[in-house]
């Protein structure tokens, strides 16, 4: 009778989850808002698709290395996609993760036009203000240290070819074996689109997932990092 019980039980804990995973596949925008409040309608142009696409990616790698638990996005704009990768931080490295996000915040290469973005970002993501580090800076300025070495890099700045590669150029040699490489708007912008046939040539990066306009890259297992 307990055996009855006991697989009937499962049978109703097996559904529900079925049918939590298809109330999810079908309402992305609810699930993002289960990650991140609020911050899931912080106005971007990264697609709810494309910020759970994050979330999952970054929460799969965090777990690869104990040593590699930082993460460095470049274009962080209001804060939209911030959020996302720094919740993955607080439920997986609260102790010794940190997310570098590196943007001007003067609405650099933007459609939109010049303005000041900067405070609008620190308020959209001070709940994460202590798994943050914001460098207001063109990444054309940034040198890192040659030890540091990085889970994931999301690189969603400057489109042009030369500022794609250039951002590539400076930050991926510190991805791990296995980390992710995301770059945004490769279906959009044809400097990415370039830029990523680049990085498949080169041998070193296959595609792990791709939704809509963003592409995330695994560093192949047999490269090393610059360390
Ligand atoms: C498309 S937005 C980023 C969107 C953000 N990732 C999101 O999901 O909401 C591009 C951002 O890149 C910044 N940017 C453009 N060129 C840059 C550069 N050379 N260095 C740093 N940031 C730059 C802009 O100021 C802008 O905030």
């Amino acid at each position: 009778m307990s055996l009855v019980i006991a697989s009937s039980d499962g049978l109703v804990s097996r559904t529900l989850g079925r049918v939590r995973a298809s109330y999810h596949a079908a309402m992305p925008h609810h699930r993002l808002r289960r990650y991140v409040g609020d911050a899931a309608d912080i106005p971007t142009y990264t697609s709810v698709r494309e910020r759970l696409l994050l979330f999952d990616e970054a929460t799969t790698v965090l777990s690869l290395s104990p040593q590699a638990c930082h993460i460095v996005e470049v274009g962080s704009y209001l804060g939209a996609s911030a959020a996302v990768l720094a919740e993955v931080l607080r439920r997986e490295r609260p102790d010794n993760g940190r997310l570098y996000c590196i943007d001007t915040w003067n609405n650099d290469a933007m459609s939109e036009g010049v303005r000041d973005t900067y405070e609008q970002f620190r308020a959209n993501t001070s709940r994460w203000q202590d798994l943050i580090t914001p460098i207001r800076s063109s990444s054309t300025q940034i040198s890192l240290h040659e030890s540091l070495q990085l889970a994931l890099v999301f690189i969603d700045g400057d489109h042009s070819y030369e500022m794609v590669t250039a951002d590539i150029n400076r930050f991926a040699p510190h991805i791990i074996p296995e980390g992710r490489l995301i770059l945004h708007d490769h279906r959009s912008k044809p400097g990415v689109a370039r830029a990523l046939g680049n990085l498949l040539e080169s041998g070193q990066w296959v595609i792990q997932r791709c939704v809509e306009s963003l592409v995330s890259l695994r560093r192949a297992p047999w490269t090393t990092t610059t360390s």
